[in-house]
C-alpha cells in the first residue's frame, strides 16, 4: 500500500493538445480518491499515467515515495480494474485469482492460502470452481478485484468500472466497492463522470475540467463550499439554481425578490451590476409551510409554477424566471458542458410533499438566505465561499477515514 503524489503532471498528445494540464494531487496511503469531470476532461489519461500505460510529458509521478515516470507498468505494483474485467474465460475463478501468483512462481501452499483469503473477503467461496461466463457482472468484478488483492498491489485503479451495468446493479456494485475498499484499506483511484458515484464513494473528489483541477475536497465540502460555477453546477442533482442579480448595499436584487446577505458575504461581494446567485433546490420551500421564525431568515417571493413532479417524499416545482440574454446563454453553455439539461432560466425547487401548489398557478415561496452563494459570471469564481468552513469539512472526513484505515489494517493483521 502506498501514497500517490502527482507533481505538475502534463500530458500532451501528438497534436500538442494538453489533455492534462499541470495537475498536482496528493493521494494519501489508504485513501479513496475519485477523479470526476465531463467527457474529455482528462480523467482516463491521468489514470493511465499513474499505471504507466501513457507517457508523462512533464512532471513527476511519485508512488510510495519513489519517482516512477520511467518504470514500466509491470514494475509499478498497481492493479488496474478495467471496465471489461479482463478475466480468462477458460480458467476457473480460483485460477483467475491465482494467476498473478502463478506468474510469480509462488508455491502451492502460498497460492492456496492467498486465494482463500481473497475469496473470504470477496465472498466468492462457493464460486471458486466456476468459469467467468457463468457469473453475474458483479461477481466477475469481484474476481477481478480478487486478482488485485492476491498481488498485494500498492493501489487499486478503476476506470469507470460500472458504466456498462444497469442502474440497479450499478447501485449494488457501488456499495460493494465502497465496503471492500474500507475493509482492505488499499489506496484507490477511481474514475467516473457520474457525480453520484463520486459523492457516495470518495473520501475526496478531484473535479477536473479540460485537463485542469478545479477543486479537490471531501464530497461535503464540494457540495457546501464549491469554488466556482462549474463545480457548483456539476455536483448535486438536480443542480444548484443560478439566478441573475444586482448586488447593492449588502442586498441581491433577484427575479425572486431581494435577498439580504450577512456581513461576511456582503463584504465579499461588494457592489456589482451582475452576479449569479446560486441556491440549491432544497433551500426553497412552500412559504405556507414555513413558520414565522424561519421565514425571517429567508426571503419570501411569489412565482408561477410551470411544472411539478411529485416524488412521494418531496416534490419538485419548476419556476421560470427572466434573465438577460447573456446569462441565458451562459447557463445554456454550462448546461451543455455538464451534460445536464437542467441549468436553464428556470429554478428547480424541492418542496414538502404536503404542499398543495398547482401547475400554472402562482404561489408563495420561501428561500433560505443563509444558504446562498454568489458567483462572478465572468470568472465563475464563488465570491462567498467560506474556505475555512470548507477545509474543516474535509479535515473531519479525513480523520474519520484515517481511523477506519487503521481499524481495517489492525483487523487484517489480527
Ligand atoms: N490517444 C490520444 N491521442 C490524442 N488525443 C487523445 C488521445 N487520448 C485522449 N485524447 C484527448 O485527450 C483528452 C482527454 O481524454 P481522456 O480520455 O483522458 O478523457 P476522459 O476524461 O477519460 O473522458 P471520458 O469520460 O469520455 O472517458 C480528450 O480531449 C481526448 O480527445
Ligand atoms: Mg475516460
Amino acid at each position: 500500500m502506498a501514497s500517490v503524489e502527482m507533481r505538475n503532471i502534463v500530458k500532451k498528445y501528438g497534436d500538442g493538445f494538453p489533455a492534462v494540464n499541470d495537475v498536482s494531487l496528493d493521494i494519501a496511503d489508504g485513501e479513496f480518491m475519485i477523479l470526476v469531470g465531463p467527457s474529455g476532461c482528462g480523467k482516463s489519461t491521468l489514470l493511465r499515467m499513474v499505471v504507466g500505460l501513457e507517457d508523462i510529458t512533464s512532471g513527476d509521478m511519485i508512488i510510495g515515495g519513489q519517482r516512477v515516470n520511467d518504470k514500466a507498468p509491470r514494475d509499478r505494483n498497481l492493479s488496474m480494474v478495467f471496465q471489461n474485467y479482463a478475466l480468462y474465460p477458460h480458467l476457473t475463478v480460483y485460477e483467475n485469482i491465482a494467476f498473478p501468483l502463478r506468474l510469480k512462481k509462488a508455491d502451492g501452499d502460498e497460492i492456496r492460502r492467498r486465494v482463500t483469503e481473497a475469496a473470504d473477503v470477496l465472498e466468492l467461496h462457493e464460486h471458486l470452481e466456476r468459469k467467468p461466463a457463468n457469473l453475474s457482472g458483479g461477481q466477475r468484478q469481484r474476481v477481478a478485484m480478487g486478482r488485485a488483492i492476491v498481488r498485494a498491489a500498492d493501489a487499486f485503479l478503476f476506470d469507470e468500472p460500472l458504466s456498462n451495468l444497469d442502474a440497479k446493479l450499478r447501485g449494488q456494485m457501488r456499495t460493494e466497492i465502497a465496503r471492500l475498499q474500507r475493509r482492505l484499506g488499499i489506496t484507490t483511484i477511481y474514475v467516473t463522470h457520474d457525480q453520484t458515484e463520486a459523492m457516495t464513494l470518495g473520501d475526496r473528489v478531484c473535479v477536473l475540467r479540460k485537463g485542469l483541477i478545479q477543486q479537490v475536497a471531501s464530497p461535503r465540502e464540494l457540495y457546501e463550499q464549491p469554488v466556482n460555477l462549474f463545480v457548483a453546477g456539476f455536483i448535486g442533482s438536480p443542480p444548484m439554481n443560478f439566478l441573475p442579480a444586482k448586488a447593492h448595499g449588502g442586498k441581491l436584487e433577484t427575479p425572486f425578490g431581494t435577498i439580504v446577505l450577512d456581513q461576511r458575504r456582503a463584504d465579499a461581494v461588494g457592489e456589482r451590476d451582475l452576479v449569479l446567485v446560486g441556491i440549491r433546490p432544497e433551500y426553497f420551500e412552500d412559504a405556507s409551510l414555513v413558520d414565522e421564525a424561519t421565514r425571517d431568515v429567508g426571503t419570501v417571493f411569489r412565482a408561477t409554477v410551470d411544472v411539478t413532479e411529485w416524488l412521494g417524499d418531496s416534490q419538485y416545482a419548476y419556476l421560470p424566471f427572466d434573465a438577460p440574454p447573456e446569462v441565458a446563454a451562459q447557463l445554456r453553455d454550462l448546461s451543455r458542458e455538464l451534460d445536464s439539461d437542467q441549468l436553464r432560466t428556470q429554478a428547480v425547487v424541492s418542496i414538502d410533499a404536503a404542499s398543495r401548489l398547482r401547475e400554472g398557478q402562482e404561489a408563495q415561496f420561501w428561500l433560505d438566505s443563509r444558504k446562498v452563494h454568489v458567483f462572478d459570471p465572468a470568472s465563475g469564481d464563488n465570491l462567498t465561499r467560506d474556505a475555512e468552513a470548507g477545509a474543516e469539512l474535509t479535515r473531519m472526513a479525513g480523520e474519520d477515514r484515517a481511523a477506519q484505515v487503521e481499524q481495517a489494517r489492525a483487523g487484517a493483521l489480527g
